[in-house]
């Protein structure tokens, strides 16, 4: 299913079977929990066991959106959706294809990113098919997701709110409802969400950071260029990618994923990549091109 930030691998959650086969689809190890996707913001956080303050005031400034949040579960949620913690994920999805299947349905949907594990997300429909081909019986085409990076997440089962992933959702605007979040730092070797690992959102062709401008190459290199801002000159590209120009980051955040797929589809050697200003959805973006730059 698509939604606003990357397209789904939908199941039932409250089915096992459906979310193993989930499981089994993406080969996903089983430590990696899933997002159960609801279409009201009362069902969605029926599935807790606890709601506190903070998580109310979040779901109803920002759901349907790009939110989502941590809590404590009910046992209705299988523990093969919530890899056995005691916590589940929570989000209502604002694209309205996404929001008339989760109504039409009336239960949770468990929602992955519908790419196999590791490699980039989906944000257009072509990239699911070309991921899981006959696999899929059926993909609902959205169109072109409009932010296109994850959903932000945060975690409501400590002190305070936690940042456990940078998405689509600014920590800006979050904080300016909540005050201050924990943010852990983004040592991608010890991940707080379990399963974000520090190899990630990796294309097949082997991408590293530098700066564009000033790398250096091998002659006869086939080298891409993934730039998120206006590019300064550089000579021997063999293909170069700007997400926005001039930089607006949002538009670089919903280009960035279709933009990777092409390059890992132009028969490169070699991915250049240029880390942008980490504020707003800038932090976001720099955390996707960093896992997508680590081979572990
Ligand atoms: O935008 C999105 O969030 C998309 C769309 C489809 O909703 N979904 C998505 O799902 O990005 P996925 O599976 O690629 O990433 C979900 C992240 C994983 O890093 C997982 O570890 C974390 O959510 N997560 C899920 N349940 C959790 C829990 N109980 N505690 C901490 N992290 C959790
Ligand atoms: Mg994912």
């Amino acid at each position: 299913m698509p939604t606003e930030t990357v397209y789904g691998l939908a199941g039932n959650a409250l089915d096992p079977l459906a979310v193993a086969r989930i499981f089994e689809l993406k080969a996903r190890p089983h430590f990696d929990p899933l997002i159960v996707h609801a279409g009201e913001a009362e069902q969605a956080l029926s599935y807790a066991s606890q709601v506190p303050p903070e998580a109310r005031l979040l779901a109803e400034r920002f759901w349907p959106g790009l939110l989502t949040l941590i809590l404590q579960k009910r046992p209705c949620i299988p523990d093969l959706v919530s890899s056995g913690m005691p916590t589940v994920a929570l989000r209502v999805p604002a694209h309205p294809t996404a929001l008339a299947l989760l109504r039409a349905f009336g239960g949770p949907l468990a929602a992955p990113s519908a790419n196999r594990f590791g490699r980039i997300s989906p944000t257009r429909a072509e990239h699911v098919r070309a991921e899981f081909g006959e696999a899929l019986s059926c993909v609902l085409d959205g169109g072109p997701c409009q932010l296109g990076v994850e959903s932000t997440i945060v975690s409501l089962c400590g002190e305070r709110p936690c940042l456990l992933r940078p998405g689509a959702l600014a920590l800006e605007e979050l904080e300016a409802l909540v005050g201050p979040l924990l943010v852990p730092s983004a040592d991608p070797k010890h991940p707080l969400a379990p399963g974000q690992l520090p190899s990630h959102y990796a294309p097949r062709t082997p991408m590293r950071l530098a700066e564009l401008a000033s790398a250096s190459f091998a002659p006869g290199q086939r080298v891409g260029a993934l730039s998120v801002g206006p590019m300064k000159p550089a000579q021997g590209y063999a293909r170069v990618e700007v997400l926005s120009e001039p930089l607006d980051l949002r538009r670089a955040a919903a280009e960035l994923f279709a933009a990777m797929h092409r390059l890992d589809d132009a028969g490169l050697d070699l991915i250049l990549a240029e880390l942008t200003l980490d504020e707003g959805l800038g932090r976001a973006i720099n955390d996707r091109l960093i896992r997508a730059s680590q081979r572990t």
